[in-house]
């Protein structure tokens, strides 16, 4: 990364950390709750970035991407976990401006098909130093990703490595480990990886074939909040690591810690300070020759993209008000459905500034005071009746045409979002630099 760019993102952390770090205490003095933090960088935030400018010209639903918020969220990684090379999980955000701030950061990419590929391709970056990790693909994939450079995949079952037969030598594998975990958010070890009981069979097999082993990898699970799971992992493999080196005669080279470091969204997670000390302490007397990989998804750009939706009608119903919203569940709220995520959701008057006043019109002063918050469920705009963002939170009262704003929607939004019943995906606007 250039020194301009860290030297701006780092002047970009501590405006944030001014306007919103300071005070932690509500006006009678009781800590802020979670969502009152939230707020207040939120807003500070929106004022910054002109959010209420890029509404008016673009339009609402949108999601507001800042290339700046990846980086900044590269260089804490970078910080607290400065011996492990980062691979961007591109399928998060498989977006451009993403890519591109990845790649000028200097740190490389995890892909899993050949669409991501084609991103990478389309956006200049050379895959010499990608990672394949999908543990199940065709030979046609395999092939393809190998002729446009990719050198490194993953591999978790026997009818897996027969697959690379023919493939020239200079191709190289990490065995994936299960490590189950179900305190994740998405735990991803029942669907891939090899128990590391099972692992020498495979290594064995990967030998045999001429196939050379680089290592291992895991993923404990996405939004993980404590670091004893990847403490766990990396412990149990670097003692299966060890033994197998002597048992098989062989020099592994890499250690790959996977995804699933968390984002705060409706409630607060442990600091990335505080995990990585547990990985660390982890990691502590790892051989050198060891690489230490990570491939972080969601911590990358789950911060980057901010939702602004706007409601599209109310009414009254049995159980009490509703509020629909020109996206749901089965488009830009995606996130709920498939993993269970509930970014907070902001009614514009709660933000003050440009984007608080009046319909979201600039200029207007916070209505978040002078209307009472009502209980009020969200929904989204198709015909679906699980397309329900969230019940009953109390809010300012909405009316037809008021935007919402829902931070942290970066990572599986945009990605998993379908147009079902018609609705046309959330476009997507990227911060000036
Ligand atoms: C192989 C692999 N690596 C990394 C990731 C990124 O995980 P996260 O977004 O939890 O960091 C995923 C997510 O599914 C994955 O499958």
């Amino acid at each position: 990364m250039s020194t301009t760019m860290a030297d701006r993102s780092r002047r970009l952390a501590t405006r944030i950390g001014r306007a919103t770090g300071t005070t932690t205490r509500d006006a009678v003095g009781r800590p802020a709750s979670h969502r009152e933090l939230v707020r207040r960088e939120l807003a500070a935030y929106a004022d910054r970035i002109d959010l209420a400018g890029l509404v008016r010209e673009h339009g609402s639903p949108l999601f507001v991407l800042d290339p700046d918020r990846v980086t900044t969220q590269l260089l804490a990684l970078r910080r607290e976990l400065p011996m492990a090379r980062v691979h961007f999980a591109t399928k998060s955000l498989p977006h451009p401006a993403v890519i591109r701030a990845v790649d000028a950061f200097g740190a490389g990419f995890e892909v899993a098909s050949r669409g991501e590929i084609d991103l990478l391709e389309r956006a200049g970056i050379a895959t010499a130093h990608c990672l394949h990790t999908h543990p199940v693909k065709t030979v046609a994939d395999l092939t393809g990703a190998y002729l446009r450079g990719i050198r490194t995949f993953v591999v978790d079952n026997p009818a897996e490595v027969a697959k690379f037969r023919g493939l020239p030598p200079d191709v190289a594998v990490l065995v994936r480990l299960s490590y189950p975990n179900s305190a994740a958010k998405s735990d991803l070890s029942s669907k891939f990886g090899v128990r590391p009981e099972d692992a020498a069979p495979l290594v064995a097999q990967c030998l045999r074939e001429g196939l050379r082993v680089a290592g291992f990898t895991f993923h404990v699970g996405s939004q993980t909040a404590s670091a004893a799971p990847w403490a766990h992992a990396i412990r149990r493999t670097l003692a299966l690591m060890g033994r197998l080196e002597a048992a098989f005669d062989v020099r592994f080279d890499t250690l790959d810690l996977g995804g699933g470091f968390p984002v705060a969204y409706d409630e607060p997670v442990p600091s990335l300070a505080d995990l990585a000390r547990g990985i660390r302490s982890a990691l502590d007397g790892v051989p050198d020759r060891y690489r230490i990989l990570i491939e972080p998804g969601r911590f990358v750009s789950a911060p980057a993209m901010t939702l602004v939706t706007r409601v599209i009608g109310v009414a009254e119903r049995a159980d009490g008000r509703w509020a629909y919203l020109d996206q749901g569940v089965y488009g830009a709220y995606s996130n709920i459905p498939a993993e269970d995520v509930h970014a907070l959701v902001f009614a514009a008057s709660e933000l003050g500034g440009a984007i608080g006043g009046e319909r979201g019109e600039p200029g207007g002063a916070s209505r978040a005071d002078d209307r009472a918050r009502v209980p009020v469920t969200l929904a989204g705009p198709t015909c679906d009746s699980v397309d329900v963002i969230a019940r009953r939170l109390p809010l300012p009262a909405l009316a037809e045409g008021d935007l919402l704003v829902s931070p942290m929607m970066g990572a599986y939004t945009a990605a998993t979002a379908t147009s079902f019943n018609g609705i046309t995906p959330t476009p997507v606007v990227v911060v000036p630099a």
